[in-house]
Protein backbone atom coordinates (compact mmCIF):
# COMPACT_ATOMS: atom_id res chain seq x y z
CA UNK A 1 0.00 0.00 0.00
CA UNK A 2 1.36 3.15 -0.99
CA UNK A 3 0.78 6.79 0.54
CA UNK A 4 -0.97 9.28 -1.97
CA UNK A 5 1.92 11.85 -1.28
CA UNK A 6 5.66 11.49 -0.74
CA UNK A 7 7.81 13.85 1.08
CA UNK A 8 8.35 15.70 -1.90
CA UNK A 9 4.63 16.35 -2.37
CA UNK A 10 4.43 17.10 1.29
CA UNK A 11 7.19 19.80 1.34
CA UNK A 12 5.26 21.39 -1.56
CA UNK A 13 2.43 21.68 -0.16
CA UNK A 14 3.82 23.04 3.54
CA UNK A 15 5.26 25.38 1.65
CA UNK A 16 2.42 26.62 -0.01
CA UNK A 17 0.52 27.06 3.01
CA UNK A 18 3.40 29.57 4.11
CA UNK A 19 3.59 31.05 0.24
CA UNK A 20 7.07 30.26 -0.08
CA UNK A 21 9.15 29.71 -3.21
CA UNK A 22 12.00 26.93 -3.01
CA UNK A 23 14.35 29.77 -2.79
CA UNK A 24 12.45 30.98 -0.08
CA UNK A 25 12.68 27.49 1.90
CA UNK A 26 16.25 27.43 1.24
CA UNK A 27 17.04 30.98 2.75
CA UNK A 28 15.56 29.77 5.83
CA UNK A 29 16.67 26.13 6.09
CA UNK A 30 20.35 27.32 5.20
CA UNK A 31 19.78 24.69 2.15
CA UNK A 32 20.55 25.55 -1.61
CA UNK A 33 17.75 25.85 -3.47
CA UNK A 34 18.74 22.84 -5.98
CA UNK A 35 19.00 20.63 -3.21
CA UNK A 36 15.31 21.82 -2.05
CA UNK A 37 14.06 21.10 -5.81
CA UNK A 38 16.04 17.75 -5.97
CA UNK A 39 13.91 16.79 -2.35
CA UNK A 40 10.45 17.52 -3.60
CA UNK A 41 11.18 16.52 -7.15
CA UNK A 42 11.84 12.75 -5.41
CA UNK A 43 15.52 12.35 -6.33
CA UNK A 44 16.76 12.71 -2.80
CA UNK A 45 15.87 11.75 1.05
CA UNK A 46 18.31 13.93 3.14
CA UNK A 47 19.37 12.68 6.51
CA UNK A 48 17.34 12.73 9.92
CA UNK A 49 18.73 16.22 10.76
CA UNK A 50 17.56 17.81 7.45
CA UNK A 51 14.60 16.77 7.89
CA UNK A 52 14.03 17.72 10.85
CA UNK A 53 14.97 21.47 10.23
CA UNK A 54 12.66 21.39 7.46
CA UNK A 55 9.89 20.24 9.37
CA UNK A 56 10.55 23.24 12.00
CA UNK A 57 10.42 25.78 9.05
CA UNK A 58 7.29 24.61 7.66
CA UNK A 59 5.47 23.67 10.93
CA UNK A 60 5.31 20.02 9.68
CA UNK A 61 5.86 17.43 13.31
CA UNK A 62 9.33 16.31 12.59
CA UNK A 63 9.04 12.63 13.68
CA UNK A 64 6.06 12.07 11.32
CA UNK A 65 7.64 13.66 8.58
CA UNK A 66 10.52 11.26 8.72
CA UNK A 67 8.43 8.45 9.33
CA UNK A 68 6.72 9.18 5.88
CA UNK A 69 9.85 9.93 4.35
CA UNK A 70 11.40 7.08 5.23
CA UNK A 71 8.38 5.18 4.00
CA UNK A 72 7.73 3.38 7.95
CA UNK A 73 4.17 4.07 8.20
CA UNK A 74 1.43 3.31 6.30
CA UNK A 75 -2.66 3.85 8.01
CA UNK A 76 -4.36 0.55 8.97
CA UNK A 77 -7.77 0.18 7.29
CA UNK A 78 -11.05 1.89 8.99
CA UNK A 79 -13.59 -0.70 10.95
CA UNK A 80 -16.57 -1.73 8.92
CA UNK A 81 -19.42 -0.48 9.20
CA UNK A 82 -22.37 -3.67 9.61
CA UNK A 83 -24.96 -1.27 8.10
CA UNK A 84 -23.55 -0.64 4.67
CA UNK A 85 -20.99 -1.73 2.08
CA UNK A 86 -18.13 0.78 1.05
CA UNK A 87 -16.83 -0.73 -2.67
CA UNK A 88 -13.90 1.21 -3.59
CA UNK A 89 -12.81 1.50 -7.15
CA UNK A 90 -9.55 2.56 -8.32
CA UNK A 91 -10.11 4.34 -11.41
CA UNK A 92 -7.52 5.53 -13.62
CA UNK A 93 -7.78 8.71 -15.61
CA UNK A 94 -4.47 8.37 -17.57
CA UNK A 95 -1.94 7.09 -15.13
CA UNK A 96 -3.65 8.41 -12.16
CA UNK A 97 -5.32 6.32 -10.28
CA UNK A 98 -8.76 8.03 -8.37
CA UNK A 99 -11.18 6.31 -5.62
CA UNK A 100 -14.60 6.32 -6.78
CA UNK A 101 -17.17 4.16 -4.00
CA UNK A 102 -20.30 2.83 -4.78
CA UNK A 103 -22.16 2.50 -0.85
CA UNK A 104 -25.05 0.68 -0.61
CA UNK A 105 -27.37 0.22 2.53
CA UNK A 106 -27.71 -3.52 3.29
CA UNK A 107 -30.98 -3.45 4.44
CA UNK A 108 -32.54 -2.15 1.17
CA UNK A 109 -29.94 -2.43 -1.34
CA UNK A 110 -30.12 1.85 -2.14
CA UNK A 111 -26.90 2.23 -3.86
CA UNK A 112 -25.17 5.79 -4.86
CA UNK A 113 -22.12 6.41 -6.45
CA UNK A 114 -19.93 8.73 -4.98
CA UNK A 115 -17.32 10.55 -7.51
CA UNK A 116 -17.51 9.09 -10.99
CA UNK A 117 -13.78 9.15 -11.91
CA UNK A 118 -13.05 9.82 -15.52
CA UNK A 119 -14.16 6.04 -16.49
CA UNK A 120 -17.88 5.60 -15.86
CA UNK A 121 -17.69 2.00 -17.61
CA UNK A 122 -15.66 0.57 -14.74
CA UNK A 123 -18.79 2.29 -12.38
CA UNK A 124 -21.43 0.66 -14.68
CA UNK A 125 -19.71 -2.91 -14.40
CA UNK A 126 -19.38 -3.08 -10.87
CA UNK A 127 -22.38 -2.20 -10.40
CA UNK A 128 -23.93 -4.41 -12.98
CA UNK A 129 -21.84 -7.29 -10.89
CA UNK A 130 -23.25 -6.25 -7.45
CA UNK A 131 -26.75 -6.56 -9.30
CA UNK A 132 -27.27 -2.98 -7.80
CA UNK A 133 -28.50 0.43 -10.31
CA UNK A 134 -27.20 3.34 -8.12
CA UNK A 135 -30.48 6.27 -8.21
CA UNK A 136 -28.37 8.65 -6.59
CA UNK A 137 -24.54 10.39 -7.70
CA UNK A 138 -22.78 12.31 -4.76
CA UNK A 139 -19.73 14.37 -5.81
CA UNK A 140 -17.43 15.44 -3.55
CA UNK A 141 -16.54 18.07 -6.40
CA UNK A 142 -15.99 19.24 -9.80
CA UNK A 143 -12.60 18.25 -10.91
CA UNK A 144 -12.55 16.25 -13.72
CA UNK A 145 -11.06 12.98 -12.10
CA UNK A 146 -13.99 12.66 -9.99
CA UNK A 147 -16.79 14.23 -12.10
CA UNK A 148 -15.46 13.14 -15.71
CA UNK A 149 -17.85 10.75 -17.38
CA UNK A 150 -21.10 11.72 -15.63
CA UNK A 151 -23.00 11.81 -19.01
CA UNK A 152 -22.55 8.18 -19.29
CA UNK A 153 -23.56 7.42 -15.88
CA UNK A 154 -26.60 9.56 -15.94
CA UNK A 155 -27.45 8.14 -18.82
CA UNK A 156 -27.17 4.43 -17.76
CA UNK A 157 -28.89 5.47 -13.95
CA UNK A 158 -31.17 8.37 -14.71
CA UNK A 159 -30.92 9.97 -11.30
CA UNK A 160 -30.06 12.98 -9.69
CA UNK A 161 -26.61 14.13 -9.38
CA UNK A 162 -25.54 15.93 -5.68
CA UNK A 163 -23.14 18.77 -5.64
CA UNK A 164 -21.95 21.27 -3.01
CA UNK A 165 -24.08 24.83 -3.69
CA UNK A 166 -20.13 26.46 -4.02
CA UNK A 167 -19.10 24.29 -6.43
CA UNK A 168 -19.56 24.86 -10.31
CA UNK A 169 -22.05 22.29 -12.01
CA UNK A 170 -20.52 19.53 -14.19
CA UNK A 171 -21.73 18.44 -17.32
CA UNK A 172 -23.55 15.81 -17.95
CA UNK A 173 -26.47 15.54 -15.77
CA UNK A 174 -29.73 16.26 -16.46
CA UNK A 175 -31.01 16.15 -12.43
CA UNK A 176 -28.82 18.36 -10.55
CA UNK A 177 -29.62 18.64 -6.52
CA UNK A 178 -27.30 21.27 -4.58
CA UNK A 179 -26.37 20.61 -1.04
CA UNK A 180 -25.61 22.67 1.50
CA UNK A 181 -23.54 21.97 4.70
CA UNK A 182 -25.60 19.86 7.23
CA UNK A 183 -27.94 18.91 4.52
CA UNK A 184 -28.95 15.49 4.87
CA UNK A 185 -29.42 12.50 1.94
CA UNK A 186 -31.92 9.63 2.46
CA UNK A 187 -29.86 6.19 0.60
CA UNK A 188 -32.27 3.73 1.89
CA UNK A 189 -32.27 3.75 5.85
CA UNK A 190 -29.29 5.56 5.69
CA UNK A 191 -28.40 8.81 6.37
CA UNK A 192 -25.92 10.75 4.66
CA UNK A 193 -24.50 14.18 6.23
CA UNK A 194 -23.07 16.93 4.34
CA UNK A 195 -20.15 18.40 5.12
CA UNK A 196 -18.95 21.44 3.70
CA UNK A 197 -15.15 20.96 3.46
CA UNK A 198 -13.66 24.02 1.06
CA UNK A 199 -10.27 24.29 0.25
CA UNK A 200 -9.05 22.04 -2.71
CA UNK A 201 -12.42 23.54 -3.62
CA UNK A 202 -14.17 26.49 -3.12
CA UNK A 203 -17.72 23.79 -3.35
CA UNK A 204 -15.76 21.11 -2.00
CA UNK A 205 -18.43 18.76 0.14
CA UNK A 206 -17.87 15.41 1.85
CA UNK A 207 -20.24 12.65 3.53
CA UNK A 208 -20.48 11.24 6.39
CA UNK A 209 -22.40 8.01 6.74
CA UNK A 210 -22.39 6.97 10.64
CA UNK A 211 -18.67 6.91 11.42
CA UNK A 212 -17.28 6.97 7.77
CA UNK A 213 -16.55 10.07 5.25
CA UNK A 214 -16.04 9.93 2.24
CA UNK A 215 -13.77 13.34 1.60
CA UNK A 216 -12.92 13.48 -1.62
CA UNK A 217 -9.39 15.55 -2.11
CA UNK A 218 -9.53 17.19 1.27
CA UNK A 219 -7.55 15.29 3.35
CA UNK A 220 -5.09 12.28 2.37
CA UNK A 221 -3.51 9.62 4.26
CA UNK A 222 -0.51 11.59 5.86
CA UNK A 223 -0.82 14.81 3.96
CA UNK A 224 -3.83 16.80 2.75
CA UNK A 225 -5.05 17.82 -0.45
CA UNK A 226 -3.18 20.70 -2.62
CA UNK A 227 -5.32 23.74 -2.14
CA UNK A 228 -6.54 24.72 -5.33
CA UNK A 229 -8.94 27.11 -3.94
CA UNK A 230 -7.78 28.39 -0.18
CA UNK A 231 -4.74 27.07 2.04
CA UNK A 232 -6.38 28.11 4.94
CA UNK A 233 -9.99 27.51 4.33
CA UNK A 234 -8.43 23.62 3.62
CA UNK A 235 -6.22 23.62 7.02
CA UNK A 236 -9.75 24.99 9.16
CA UNK A 237 -11.72 22.22 7.19
CA UNK A 238 -9.53 19.13 7.76
CA UNK A 239 -8.90 20.60 11.79
CA UNK A 240 -11.93 22.15 12.96
CA UNK A 241 -14.22 19.63 10.82
CA UNK A 242 -12.87 16.27 9.60
CA UNK A 243 -10.19 15.44 12.13
CA UNK A 244 -12.81 16.60 15.37
CA UNK A 245 -14.93 13.68 14.24
CA UNK A 246 -14.52 10.63 16.51
CA UNK A 247 -11.11 9.19 16.36
CA UNK A 248 -12.39 5.65 15.28
CA UNK A 249 -14.10 7.39 12.22
CA UNK A 250 -12.99 6.39 8.72
CA UNK A 251 -11.70 8.40 6.17
CA UNK A 252 -11.92 7.47 2.92
CA UNK A 253 -9.92 10.31 0.04
CA UNK A 254 -10.21 10.31 -3.16
CA UNK A 255 -6.52 9.39 -3.57
CA UNK A 256 -4.63 6.94 -1.35
CA UNK A 257 -5.69 4.22 0.90
CA UNK A 258 -8.08 4.78 3.54
CA UNK A 259 -7.90 5.86 7.12
CA UNK A 260 -9.18 6.85 9.94
CA UNK A 261 -9.42 10.01 12.37
CA UNK A 262 -7.56 9.18 15.23
CA UNK A 263 -4.46 7.73 12.80
CA UNK A 264 -4.38 11.18 10.97
CA UNK A 265 -4.04 13.03 14.18
CA UNK A 266 -1.30 11.25 15.57
CA UNK A 267 0.98 10.61 12.03
CA UNK A 268 0.12 13.53 9.75
CA UNK A 269 3.26 15.41 9.55
CA UNK A 270 0.74 18.42 8.86
CA UNK A 271 -1.93 17.62 11.75
CA UNK A 272 0.60 16.23 14.82
CA UNK A 273 -0.53 18.45 17.68
CA UNK A 274 -2.37 20.70 15.40
CA UNK A 275 -6.09 19.42 16.80
FE1 LIG B 1 -9.58 17.38 -7.01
Amino acid sequence: MQLEDELGDILQKARDGKSWSSGDLARITGLSEDDVQRIESYQWVPDDSVLLKLAEALTLNGPALINIAREQWVPQEPAIDPKFDLVCLKVFMGEYPVNCYLLRCKETGETAVVDTGANPKTIINKACNMGVRPNKILLTHAHPDHAGGLGELDSAFDCPTFIDHNEPKPRGSRNIKIVRDGDLIELGKLRIRCMETPGHTAGGVSYLINQTLISGDVIFAGSMGRANSSWNDLFNSITQKVLRLPDATGLHPGHGPSTTVGQEKEHNPFFVGRV
